[in-house]
Formats: structure tokens, C-alpha cells, sequence
């Protein structure tokens, strides 16, 4: 089959419909063999800092959104985030990721970039920094870039428009998502989207335009898990649809299908999808996904509540999650990938395009 029919719209949907194992199966395989070629069996490990839930937005899916008043707001110290850094360093991590809610103040910027830098100077530069921050200028972008951030994710939600405006309010604005996007790429950073999968009015045909969304916007990672309907947000009222296993088999297709597609990308198997797994093997990993992002700070109390339920980042311990994590890539037949930064082979062949 010639890769170029492979990539219409139209297959990718059939596969979205397929329901025939075999026929799947096969899908699966090509896209762990696709994975194979950039990244061996190795898996690389992003320790995951949730260093604040204070968010100026109010996305109607979320569960730290502004107005959400019933939970608690923290705001981590900078030793207590050195400190995890330093665990996850000490432990192997190629890179870390830092992400919070939105907060466009010049206050945050300085906190981040004093942050970078330090996190940079510590670890010698051998460790790899992920921003997920959200909206903010193009100077900040530039300015957290060059104080040694080294990648952006910014998920577009979905890529299609109309949707996009039933999940946020009036002051959200798709274009200005995009933007963000081109903004991340031309400032420097190895820069990833995704999209939440099983959103209520969520068509094949948004699925299948999302990974072409992806293609056409040249990222290098992608960063896409099933949306897990929040009892605290708007959006509830709108899930009795949802299925959880129609979502998980949505999602493990985007994976794959994805995989094939874009190929040198980064595809990381989502901490939101962990939590749908009820087995301990987690199938990400066997086809396309190439990144596991471990949480690497543990809250003490479960009243510091999350993105959506169930968040495992208090009901253990740090080491014994990553024992778990461990435990999972060694069932997937894969291996961490032990102080390996990691960078998407597509950055650099983008840059050279670029040229
Ligand atoms: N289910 C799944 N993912 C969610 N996010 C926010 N709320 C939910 C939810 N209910 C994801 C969004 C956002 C990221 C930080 O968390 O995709 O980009
Ligand atoms: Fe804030 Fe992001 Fe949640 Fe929206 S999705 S409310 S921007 S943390």
C-alpha cells in the first residue's frame, strides 16, 4: 500500500470505524515498528511537576479552572520543585516537564525564569525541560526559551473550531491557540500539541482532522489522552454519551494512527490514559506512543484536586509510583531510556527544512 493513500482522510477514518482485531492488530504493529525506527524500544522518561493550579481560565472541562471554589490553590516553592527536579535527575529522568494553569503575570515569568535557570545549572544541562503553560506573549515565550526551557506543549483540544467554542468561553479564541503555536516553533522550541479524545459532539471526522492538524502544523511532539468528564465543570452535564471503553479504543487508534502518519514525532502515552487502564500493561507503549511522563512531585493530602478525577499523584508515593511506572514499561517489552534527553528526531529535520 502506498503511504501516501495511507494518510487520506478517509482511511484514517475507516480505521477510527474498523472494529476487526485482525485487521487491527496489524494496524498496531505497523505503528510499533514505525516507533522502532526512531526510537529502538526505548522509552523516555518526562518527570511531571504540576507546580501550581491557579489558572486565569475557565475552560468548561477543567477541573482547576477558575471558578471551580472547591479546591485548594497551591503554589509549590522553588526548593520544593529543585528538589523534585533533583529526584528525577538523580533517578535517571532524560527531562522533567513543569506545568500549571495559566498565569500571564510578570510576577510568574520572573519565578520561571530564575527557575530555568538554576534547573539548567544543577543538573549540569543534562537534563531536558518541558513548559506546559499555557497561552502567553511571544516575549515570554522567547524569554522562558532563553532561559533554558527546551519544549512547549500546548494542546489545541480539538482541531476543529466550532467544537473548540463549545468547551471554552467567549474569551477563548482558536486562533489565537494556533498562533501560539506558530509563536512557540519560530522562538525555538521543540513544541507539541494534542487533543482530548471522547469530548461530548466529538465527530471520526474531528479525529481524523486532528492528526492532519498535527501534519500540517509541523509538530514535534503530540500530547493526546481521553477527556475524562469532571463532576466540578460544566461540561458534565453533557457526558451521558461517554464511554469509557469506546474512548480508550479512540484513543489507542489516535496513537497508532498518529504514529504512522507523522512518524519522527514524540508521542507521549498520557497520564490521563493511565488512569482508563485497568491492567498494569500499559498498551500506549506498544503502539506508537514513545514517552511516559511520571509524575515525580506527590501531593500529601487529596484536597489539592487536579485536571479530572483520579489523579494518581497523591495516593502514593514517588518512589512507589515510579516502581509501578517501571513495572509497566518492563510488561510493554520496552526499556527506559536512563538519561537520555530524548528529543523528537522531527525538531531537527523541521529546523534544517527550515534552512
Ligand atoms: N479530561 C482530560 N484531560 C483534561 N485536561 C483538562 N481537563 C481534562 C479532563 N477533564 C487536559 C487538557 C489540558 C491539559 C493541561 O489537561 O487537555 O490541555
Ligand atoms: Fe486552565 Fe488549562 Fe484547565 Fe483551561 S485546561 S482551565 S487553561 S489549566
Amino acid at each position: 500500500m502506498a503511504k501516501e493513500t495511507f494518510i487520506s482522510k478517509e482511511i484514517i477514518k475507516n480505521w477510527f470505524f474498523c472494529k476487526d482485531t485482525k485487521k487491527l492488530n496489524k494496524l498496531y504493529k505497523q505503528a510499533n515498528k514505525e516507533t522502532k525506527k526512531i526510537s529502538q524500544n526505548k522509552i523516555y522518561l518526562r518527570g511531571l511537576i504540576e507546580f501550581s493550579n491557579f489558572c486565569q481560565k475557565n475552560c468548561f472541562y477543567c477541573g482547576i479552572r477558575k471558578s471551580n471554589k472547591e479546591i485548594k490553590r497551591y503554589l509549590l516553592s522553588k526548593e520544593e520543585i529543585l528538589s523534585s527536579s533533583l529526584w528525577a535527575y538523580r533517578q535517571g529522568f532524560g527531562s522533567i516537564t513543569l506545568q500549571s494553569g495559566e498565569i500571564d503575570t510578570e510576577k510568574r515569568l520572573d519565578f520561571l525564569i530564575d527557575l530555568l535557570k538554576t534547573i539548567k545549572k544543577m543538573t549540569k544541562d543534562e537534563i531536558g525541560i518541558t513548559l506546559s503553560l499555557g497561552e502567553l506573549s511571544k516575549e515570554a515565550y522567547k524569554a522562558l526559551f532563553q532561559a533554558g526551557g527546551d519544549r512547549y506543549l500546548l494542546r489545541i483540544e480539538t482541531s476543529n473550531s466550532s467544537l473548540y467554542k463549545t468547551l471554552h468561553p467567549q474569551d477563548h479564541n482558536f486562533k489565537r491557540r494556533t498562533q501560539c503555536l506558530e509563536d512557540l516553533k519560530s522562538v525555538g522550541f521543540q513544541t507539541g500539541t494534542g487533543v482530548m479524545i471522547g469530548l461530548p459532539k466529538q465527530t471520526i471526522e474531528d479525529l481524523a482532522n486532528d492528526i492532519i492538524f498535527y501534519k500540517t502544523m509541523d509538530m514535534d511532539m503530540i500530547g493526546m489522552g481521553p477527556y475524562i468528564p469532571d463532576k466540578e465543570t460544566p461540561l458534565y452535564k453533557n457526558h451521558s454519551g461517554y464511554d469509557t471503553m469506546r474512548t480508550l479504543d479512540l484513543t489507542h487508534k489516535m496513537i497508532a494512527i498518529t504514529r504512522i502518519f507523522l512518524k519522527d514525532v514524540n508521542i507521549v502515552a498520557s497520564t490521563a490514559l493511565e488512569t482508563l487502564y485497568a491492567n498494569e500493561k500499559n498498551l500506549a507503549l506498544q503502539i506508537g506512543a514513545n514517552v511516559i511522563m511520571p509524575y515525580v512531585y506527590f501531593h500529601n493530602s487529596d484536597k489539592y484536586y487536579h485536571l479530572y478525577p483520579n489523579q494518581p499523584n497523591f495516593s502514593f508515593t514517588k518512589e512507589k509510583y515510579f516502581e509501578k511506572i517501571k513495572e509497566q514499561i518492563k510488561k510493554s517489552g520496552k526499556k527506559i531510556a536512563y538519561f537520555e534527553k530524548g528529543d523528537p528526531l522531527h525538531y531537527f529535520s523541521r529546523r534544517r527544512r527550515k534552512k
